[in-house]
């Protein structure tokens, strides 16, 4: 298994480029099973998941070819609307497959997704709001099993933003007869890209980015082309990363206006970020780093998936802080490889109590997930000494190329293939 090995204490300085969106890509690549004609999307990262969900797709026997960072996806015929318990077990975005399936095809049989690493993570909400646009749902042998001859819009209202939900059921109802409504709709940026794509496809969808979402219905839907957003979540790595080593860092292709709460924590812990001259986004570290407390929300508010990485910066920081964790119930499998490499943090349920120290020091770690792998990453950038990063497929799902973005930029980093 491949491992990650830093030599930390290095100052970051230099430009990074941001890929394009995991979050985003995989709801987009599902959407193309919606046309009966060829989507392309541009600004596809390179990473394992992008890989798992065309392989799903090509299971499926539907086309797709990837060319540096294009993908063109053809849906015209779609042989079986089936997404095997192999594919889904790896990566538990699989299930956004399954609202574009019933819509498109009239049937679909997906495998549950079951527990992670993360908390159990259940798609009650994605199945209540098929349910109610017209789906007949079965779960058998750990198969979800939905039909339905045409999907008819309803009224929706979700229980919690759910993320991948709202892209289920805007994707489902963007082929239902008549006017669907999402209350409560999850306000993700990606949310916002993927109904984008939708709109070109030939849906009518209004309010995405807001917690109310309105889709008029449409008989039939065709290709179109679509750049993906940048990836907020990579890009607020990088600003930690300029927080923890002191650094000087240029984040190409980076939105603010996607990262607003991350930013502002950022800021209240002493990092400086400004837009520089190109319009890419500036961040400086500097000593010493504030201590601050953190509670993780749906969006707008501070996301989960930069939870961990925050916990370093705070691991670093001169005083007490508090992170609370309110999305998912089990996400703080970092804090004990983080108190190997020195940290002081005390978890209690869904509060970690941070005391602050002057450094970290290397050891060799475990990853147990994707946004954990960040954070380990991140700690053995600040930490004396060497760090081991063991596990790190969980990284290459989700960050392009991560060791040598990091590199380039000045850290004593790599890639031990094993
Ligand atoms: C998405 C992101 C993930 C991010 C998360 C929260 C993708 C591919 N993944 O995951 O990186 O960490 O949003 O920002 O976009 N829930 C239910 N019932 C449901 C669905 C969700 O109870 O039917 C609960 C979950 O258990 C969790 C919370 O809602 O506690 C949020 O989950 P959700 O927004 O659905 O996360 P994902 O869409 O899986």
């Amino acid at each position: 298994m491949d491992k990650i090995l830093i030599e930390g204490g290095r100052r970051l300085e230099g430009r990074v480029r941001v890929s394009g969106a995991k979050n985003a890509t995989l709801p987009l690549m599902c959407a193309a099973l919606l046309a009966d004609t060829p989507v392309t999307l541009k600004n596809v990262p390179d990473l394992m998941d992008v890989r798992t969900t065309a392989k799903l797709l090509r299971t499926m026997g539907v086309g797709v070819a990837i060319e540096g960072d294009a993908a063109v996806i053809d849906a015209a015929r779609i042989a079986s609307p089936e997404a095997p318990y192999e594919l889904v077990k790896t990566m538990r975005a699989s299930i956004l497959v399954l609202g574009p399936l019933v819509a498109r095809c009239g049937r679909a049989r997906v495998s549950l997704p079951g527990g992670c690493a993360i908390g159990e993570r259940p798609i009650n909400l994605h199945l209540k709001g098929l349910e109610a646009l017209g789906a007949a749902i079965r779960l058998t042998g750990g198969y979800v099993e939905a039909e339905a001859k045409r999907l008819r819009g309803d009224r929706l209202y979700l229980d919690f933003p759910t993320v991948t939900g709202t892209e289920n059921l805007m994707m489902a109802a963007a082929l239902a007869e008549g006017r669907t409504t999402i209350k409560n709709a999850a306000r993700e940026p990606e949310i916002e890209d993927l109904a984008a794509l939708l709109n070109r496809m030939g849906a009518r969808i209004e309010g995405a980015g807001t917690d109310m979402i309105t889709i008029e219905g449409a008989s039939r839907l065709s290709g179109a082309e679509h750049t993906v957003i940048p990836d907020r979540i990579e890009a607020g790595t990088f600003m930690v990363a300029a927080g923890v080593t002191g650094g000087d860092l240029v984040l190409e292709g980076a939105r603010l206006d996607h990262l607003e709460a991350a930013v502002a924590k950022f800021r209240e812990a002493g990092l400086e970020i400004t837009r520089d001259p190109s319009g890419a986004v500036r961040v400086r570290g500097g000593r010493p780093i504030r201590s601050v407390d953190v509670k993780t929300l749906p969006h707008p508010g501070f996301p989960t998936d930069l939870q961990a990485q925050m916990m370093v910066l705070m691991a670093l920081s001169r005083g007490l802080s508090v992170i609370t964790e309110t999305v998912f119930e089990n996400r703080f499998m970092h804090v004990p490889e983080l108190r190997r490499m020195g940290a002081r943090i005390e978890t209690q349920g869904s509060r970690a109590i941070i005391e602050g120290v002057a450094g970290l020091d290397g050891a060799p770690v475990m990853a147990s997930d994707l946004r954990a792998s960040a954070a380990l990453v991140l700690a053995g950038l600040a930490a004396r000494g060497t760090t081991e990063v063991n596990r790190i497929y969980h990284l290459d799902r989700g960050y392009e190329r991560m060791e040598a973005k990091f590199a380039a930029v000045g850290a004593a980093i790599r890639r031990v293939r094993g």
